[in-house]
């Protein structure tokens, strides 16, 4: 298939591309690098642009005959959608618009989009299956929701397919190491922990304290980045075989 891939030269699209080249799919990755590193995009045709272009886009899936979306780019720091609320509407959901609106005229008929186990909010029973409340506590996970309930409306109104993939905590790297995770600033807590090992870093903290947990720490379900990027591949080949549109959380099960 033609897949574009948004947001690819990030820490998981560029797993993700990795797969679908892997897998002899065709693909254009699309990202501004205000995030990514164009290096990590390791497969298919780099196209620097922002999904507030809707030129850009529209130029991409016609001249590219694109038949498929991954859907990665966003703005994904909790603790700044809390700040700067409006940075995560325009970005997660005016920008998702764009994007939706060009598929629409370039009939596009599949998207794969990476959604968050925030749109559940405080769980209310243990494991979170994709039928528990959503209840986002922050601004990233509401953005993350109303982009779903879009995709809702757009399959209704225009037949578009998807597949929601509410992914837990993404960790690890690709195995033959070439590329990885490299946020800036880095949020997540497996490479603050290693940094911290590696003297990059004076401090590490971790939150909370009062979890009903052995000693009071919260306890996360972690994925691998490689099972992530797989999925991504497994739901934008079903959508093409006929899957109907779907939400799947993507975690462990296990912390
Ligand atoms: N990392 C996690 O644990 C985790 C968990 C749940 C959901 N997610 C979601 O997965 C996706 C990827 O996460 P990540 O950790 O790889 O983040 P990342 O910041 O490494 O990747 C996002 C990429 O999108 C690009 N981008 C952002 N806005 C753009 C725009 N308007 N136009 C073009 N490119 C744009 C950035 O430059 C970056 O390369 C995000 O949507 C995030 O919300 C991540």
């Amino acid at each position: 298939m033609n897949i574009l891939v948004t947001g690819g030269a990030g820490y998981i699209g560029s797993h993700v591309i990795k797969e679908l080249a892997a897998n002899k799919h065709k693909v254009i990755v699309l990202d501004n690098l205000v995030k990514g590193h164009r290096q990590a995009v390791a497969g298919g045709r780099f196209v620097k642009g922002d999904l507030a272009n809707c030129e850009t886009l529209n130029q991409i899936m016609q001249e590219q005959q694109i038949e498929g979306v991954v859907h990665l780019a966003a703005s994904s720091l909790v603790g700044e959608s809390m700040e700067d609320p409006g940075k995560y509407y325009y970005n997660n959901v005016a920008n998702g618009i764009n994007l939706l609106e060009a598929m629409v005229n370039n009939d596009v008929k599949y998207i794969v989009f990476s959604s968050t186990a925030a749109v559940y909010g405080e769980p209310e029973e243990i494991p979170i299956t994709e039928e528990h409340p959503t209840n986002p506590t922050n601004t990233y996970g509401e953005s993350k929701l109303f982009f779903e309930k879009m995709l809702a409306r757009y399959e209704q109104i225009y037949g578009l397919k998807y597949v929601s993939l509410r992914y837990f905590n993404a960790a690890g790297a690709d195995i033959e190491g070439e590329i990885g995770e490299d946020h800036e600033p880095e949020s997540h807590l497996i490479p603050i922990v290693l940094q911290k090992i590696l003297g990059e870093r004076d401090e590490l903290y971790i939150f909370g304290d009062d979890y009903p947990t052995e000693d009071g720490s919260c306890v996360r379900d972690y994925i691998h980045v490689s099972d992530l990027a797989s999925a991504h591949l497994l739901a934008v080949e079903a959508l093409a075989g006929g899957l109907e549109s779907r939400v799947y959380n993507l975690g462990n099960g296990r912390g």
